[in-house]
């Protein structure tokens, strides 16, 4: 008999944007002729920069020859990549990384949930609530998260709220925690740390021997001074973090797919005996063992989004979605609801009118205005009336959206 990883049972059945995608079919199955306008998961829609394209094509050519081309590559990406990533995300902002700190890979949402691998079940780990879906789903797999309540909070969780009250600003938790996920630019509701902020969790981490996962999935959209777009931008953050990273929102890598971590040498984690060890060598026994790289196209397609002409599409892709986002921002503040985030990410986090409830404005949305985005408490019990919109649309349909809601 072939016993399942129970954990699997106390997880609600479907994962949140696929929810979403059943509804919002259903919703087209039952009104054919709707014209329905997507601001739900975070998918781009403009397309790849010609530089990342033209790339990939010279890549694919040389697959075509025996003399370029290239079976199985590094399990921790391709130097090129890695030394292009630590020049440009990292030397050029006075961050000191060395190459074998950074690990490619298929995107942020697989290392973000894979890292738990290389962690004891017995961490304690802090969540800021409401948070991507991904950090808590993967935990309560692993056994980490204990037992759900009705709300679907998990009793060894611990929860930092980020709501209106603190100006979402998660505060230190007063139990001790072991790993702590921190994801700024925030998704979902599109706020930011400063650096004082995050100067204060990378004190508590070293303080506490806790180590800090920084999601920076978004920091292409910062436009703010003193918003850090690396955790290490933080004196001694190397000691305590590891950081990820993606192409997917910033250059429109979510159906190419690459990202990459950075697991900084000195960074350990602790056996029960009390004995250090060093977390970049436990990924890297990981990658290796679990995952045979992204493929050399992609990454050379990654790769060509710092060249000169690549940065420069870059630029034009994130401010196309960042007036998208000042258009929803100003659409919905026009029609009188609260509004936050959307300035230094791709993200508004809208306070539904009247005390509805975050499911119940998606659907009054959805159903009365043919508008698809993302309910609140699907991120955690404290986005419960809020939704989030997606700027990743197209200018048009954004447009359409916010006239469809004065209306
Ligand atoms: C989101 O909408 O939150 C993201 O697109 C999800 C993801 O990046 O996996």
């Amino acid at each position: 008999m072939a016993y399942i990883n129970e954990n699997f049972i106390k997880i609600p059945p479907t994962y949140l944007f696929s929810e979403i995608a059943k509804r919002v079919e259903q919703h087209k199955a039952e009104n054919p002729s709707a014209k329905i306008i997507r601001m739900g998961i975070g998918d781009v829609t403009l397309p790849l920069p010609d530089a990342s394209v033209d790339a990939m094509i010279k890549a694919a050519e040389e697959q075509r020859h025996v003399e370029t081309f290239r079976g199985y590559g590094p399990e921790q990406g391709y130097e090129f990549l890695r030394q292009a990533i630590v020049e440009n995300d990292f030397r050029a902002r006075g961050i000191k990384l060395d190459v074998d700190e950074v690990f490619v890979s298929d995107g942020a949402k697989s290392d973000t949930g894979n890292i738990g691998d290389i962690f004891g079940v017995d961490n304690r780990v802090a969540i800021t609530d409401p948070s991507y879906p991904v950090y808590v789903d993967t935990n309560a797999m692993a056994g980490r998260a204990g037992e759900p309540n009705e709300f679907n909070e998990w009793d060894k969780l611990t929860y930092l709220p980020c709501n209106e009250n603190n100006n979402f600003v998660p505060q230190l938790p007063t139990e001790k925690v072991d790993m702590i996920y921190l994801c700024y630019p925030n998704n979902p509701t599109g706020t930011t740390l400063s650096k004082q902020q995050l100067r204060t969790w990378v004190e508590y981490a070293k303080a506490n021997r806790s180590i800090i996962l920084f999601d920076a999935a978004y920091e292409a959209f910062i436009t703010e001074e003193n918003v850090p777009h690396s955790i290490y931008e933080i004196e001694g953050a190397k000691e305590v973090a590891i950081e990820f990273r993606s192409f997917s929102k910033t250059a429109g890598f979510t159906g190419t797919r690459c990202g990459y971590t950075v697991v900084p040498k000195e960074l350990v984690g602790y056996t029960h005996q009390g004995e250090a060890v060093a977390l970049n060598k436990l990924w890297l026994r990981r990658q290796s063992t679990k995952f045979n790289g992204t493929s050399y196209i992609v990454q050379r397609g990654a790769e060509a989004t710092f060249t000169p002409e690549g940065r420069k599409q870059v630029k034009q892709l994130i401010e196309y979605y960042l007036e998208n986002a000042r258009i929803i921002r100003e659409g919905v503040s026009k029609v009188g609801l609260k509004v936050f985030g959307g300035v230094n990410a791709p993200y508004v986090w809208v306070k539904a009118p009247e005390n509805m409830g975050s499911w119940e404005y998606f659907d009054y949305l959805l159903k009365q205005k043919n508008i698809v985005t993302t309910p609140g408490a699907g991120f955690g019990r404290s986005g419960e009336g809020y939704i989030r919109f997606s700027a990743f649309g197209s200018r048009e349909n954004t447009m359409e959206a916010m006239e469809r809601i004065k209306r």
